[in-house]
């Protein structure tokens, strides 16, 4: 199965790294930083097609489907078309695919794909976490030692003052911070020791599915803010790091919090 998933999401990279930025049509969601483009819908439409042949059994949960069907007992796919569509459309070369499978609630692969670079990181439950054949593993560095990445929950304005005084903290802790535009490639970025450490105050199941099955079975750690289980039926603060830089980045938030 894994093996078919991955397959289907190298092939689907093709439609992202050989778009035409400048022609395709780009269309704003809920606002001017929401944005859908020709190219989300096209492989969202080509990954149902052809994980439906895999797994007729399935449901599927996508961003840009309409409706958000719950994640029930059985076989769901949870997809990202693409994530980093602002990046996308900006041609910043910096976006992936990111697909889920989940069983009776729990992901139990996750495959994330950067077509511009050729890099797919993969993993299922139990068996650990590669990128392209190599196995990956966390850093382990403390949050002293962490190059840090947020998100800056563009869609969801209500969170910009405590994203960007908790980014002023987190700076002051660690070695340096980043802001990629993409959350599922920062979560396999600190699965292979690239980043140590991410968060952000409201993303969707979407955005961290695949990836928490990468981050976990890399050895890494994530939870939501509140240091609780990440849900994958409603929107959820992430928090995901090495096991220490985890602890204190909780420790941050939970400090700041107390005023
Ligand atoms: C977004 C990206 C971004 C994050 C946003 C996400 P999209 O996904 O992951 O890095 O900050 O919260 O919504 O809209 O490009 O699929
Ligand atoms: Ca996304
Ligand atoms: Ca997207």
């Amino acid at each position: 199965m894994l093996t078919d998933i991955m397959a289907i999401v190298r092939e689907t990279g093709k439609l992202i790294r050989n778009a035409d930025i400048s022609k395709a049509a780009i269309r704003q969601k809920t606002s001017k930083r929401d944005l859908c483009t020709a190219c989300d819908i096209e492989v969202q439409t080509q990954l149902f097609d052809r994980l439906a042949k895999l797994l007729p059994e399935a449901q599927f949960i996508g961003e840009e489907q309409a409706i958000r069907p719950a994640v029930t007992n059985g076989w769901t796919f949870i997809i990202d078309p693409i994530d980093g569509t602002a990046n996308f459309a900006h041609d910043y070369r910096y976006s992936c695919i990111s697909v889920a499978l989940v069983k009776d609630g729990s992901p139990v692969i996750g495959v994330v794909y950067n077509p511009y670079l050729d890099e797919l990181f993969y993993a299922e439950k139990g068996c650990g976490a590669y990128l392209n054949g190599l196995p990956i593993h966390v850093s382990g560095l403390p949050l002293s030692d962490a190059l840090v990445a947020f998100g800056t929950s563009p869609y969801d304005l209500e969170y910009k003052r405590d994203t960007f005084a908790l980014a002023e903290k987190v700076f002051e802790k660690s070695q340096d911070i980043r802001r990629t535009g993409s959350a599922a490639l920062d979560l396999c970025h600190v699965a292979c020791g690239r980043l140590d450490g991410f968060f952000e105050l409201i993303l969707r199941p979407w955005d961290y599915a695949a990836g928490s099955v990468i981050l976990t079975e890399a050895g890494g750690v994530i939870t939501t803010m509140e240091n609780t289980e990440l849900s994958l039926v409603k929107d959820s603060s992430v928090c995901a790091a090495t096991p220490s830089a985890h602890a204190e980045l909780l420790e941050i938030y939970r400090h700041y919090n107390e005023g």
